[in-house]
C-alpha cells in the first residue's frame, strides 16, 4: 500500500455510472444514448466528451455536486489517497442551470465531508474549456478571480486541444496568474510536442495536463527537466483515447529517466475504466516502477501541488511518517523470515 496523490481529474469526469444513474432517476432523465450495460459509450475524444457533457448535465444542484465530490474523494481515500485536485467547470454548470456559485460550495461541502470522515485533503482547479473559444475561456478566469474561494486554488483549460492557438487564450491566464492562483494547461495530449511547447511559452504553467507528446522533441524534453515543468500524466485515459497504442508504447517511465517530474492521474476514470490505484498499478506493471519508485511520485505530486506551504509540508510529513512505518513493517518482515 503506497499513500497516493492526484493532480489531474475532471469532477465531472469522475461521476459514476452508479451515481449517474441515480441523478437520471431523480430527474427522470433518460441515459441510454450515453450509458449501455452500466458503462459510458463513447468511441473517440468527441463521443466522449459529448457522453462526458450528457452525464454532467444531471448535476443539477449544490447538492448534486455536494454528492458527487464527497463520493469521489471517498473512492480516492479507500485507494490511499491523502490529496486530491479536481478540475471543475462553471461552464458545465451554467449548462444544467446552475448557478456557479452554488456549484462551487457544494463541490467545496462535498469535500469538507470527505475530510471530515477520512483526513483527505481536496482543492478545486477552475477550468476553461478550450473549444469552447478565447472569449469563454476568459469569462471563465474572469468569474473565478471576482469570486474567490479558498479550495479554488488553480485555474486551468481542459477540452479540445486541437482548437486554437495557446496565445489566444495568453490574457485569461494572465489574469489567473495575478490573482495567486496555480496555472495548468492541457497540452500534449491529443496534438503533439508543439502544443506543449506554445502552452509554456504563451501560458506559463509550472504544470501540464499530459504532456506526454513532448518526448516527440528531446529539445523539449530537455526544457521541462530543466525548469522543472510538472506533467500530471495519466496512462490509462492515454491508452483509452488511442494516443498510444499499447502501455509498452507510453512515454512515461522515458519521461521520468529524463529528469522530468511525472506523476499518476485517473483523468475521468469511469470512462477510462480506471482509476487512481489502477494509474499506479500500471506503473508497478508496465513501467517497472517499485514501491520506493512510486512514494517518489506521490513526493513529486505533493511537492507541486496547488496548496500553501503548511498543507504541503503536512502531506509530506503525512508522507514520510508512512514510508518510516513501511520499512519498520519490511525489517521486521525480514527479520522473522530469517529466524
Ligand atoms: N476533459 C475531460 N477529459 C479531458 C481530456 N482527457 N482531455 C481534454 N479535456 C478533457
Ligand atoms: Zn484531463
Amino acid at each position: 500500500m503506497v499513500l497516493k496523490a492526484e493532480l489531474h481529474c475532471h469532477i465531472e469526469g469522475a461521476a459514476s455510472v452508479t451515481l449517474v444513474e441515480r441523478k437520471a432517476a431523480k430527474y427522470g432523465a433518460d441515459v441510454s444514448g450515453f450509458i449501455r450495460g452500466g458503462k459510458f459509450v463513447w468511441h473517440d475524444f468527441t463521443s466522449f466528451l459529448h457522453a462526458y457533457d450528457q452525464a454532467s448535465m444531471l448535476f443539477r444542484t449544490q447538492e448534486d455536486y455536494a454528492d458527487l465530490a464527497e463520493d469521489y474523494l471517498l473512492a480516492l481515500s479507500r485507494q490511499d489517497c491523502i490529496h486530491s485536485e479536481v478540475f471543475i467547470s462553471t461552464d458545465h454548470a451554467l449548462s444544467a442551470g446552475l448557478d456557479p456559485q452554488a456549484y462551487i460550495e457544494g463541490l467545496a461541502e462535498g469535500m469538507r465531508r470527505a475530510k471530515d470522515a477520512t483526513g483527505i485533503e481536496g482543492r478545486l482547479i477552475a477550468t476553461g474549456l478550450r473549444h469552447k473559444g478565447p472569449d469563454a475561456v476568459l469569462a471563465a478566469a474572469q468569474y473565478i478571480v471576482d469570486h474567490p474561494h479558498p479550495l479554488v486554488t488553480g485555474f486551468g483549460m481542459a477540452g479540445d486541444e486541437r482548437m486554437h492557438h495557446p496565445k489566444d487564450f495568453a490574457p485569461a491566464f494572465d489574469l489567473a496568474r495575478d490573482a495567486g492562483l496555480g496555472i495548468t494547461v492541457h497540452a500534449g495530449e491529443l496534438s503533439g510536442w508543439e502544443s506543449v511547447a506554445d502552452a509554456l511559452d504563451a501560458l506559463k504553467p509550472s504544470r501540464i495536463g499530459h504532456g506526454v507528446r513532448a518526448i516527440e522533441n528531446p529539445d523539449l524534453v530537455k526544457r521541462l527537466a530543466d525548469e522543472q515543468i510538472l506533467l500530471e500524466c495519466c496512462p490509462g485515459s492515454n491508452i483509452s483515447l488511442g494516443v498510444y497504442p499499447d502501455f509498452g508504447a507510453h512515454p512515461f517511465a522515458e519521461l521520468a529517466r529524463a529528469g522530468v517530474a511525472v506523476t499518476l492521474n485517473s483523468d475521468d476514470p469511469p470512462y477510462f475504466h480506471t482509476d487512481l490505484a489502477r494509474e499506479y498499478e500500471i506503473a508497478k506493471t508496465h513501467f517497472g516502477y517499485n514501491e520506493d519508485m512510486l512514494t517518489a511520485v506521490t513526493a513529486t505530486a505533493l511537492k507541486a501541488a496547488f496548496v500553501d506551504d503548511e498543507t504541503r509540508a503536512a502531506l509530506l510529513a503525512r508522507l514520510d511518517a508512512d514510508k518510516t512505518v513501511r520499512a519498520g513493517d519490511e525489517r521486521f518482515a525480514g527479520s522473522v523470515s530469517s529466524s
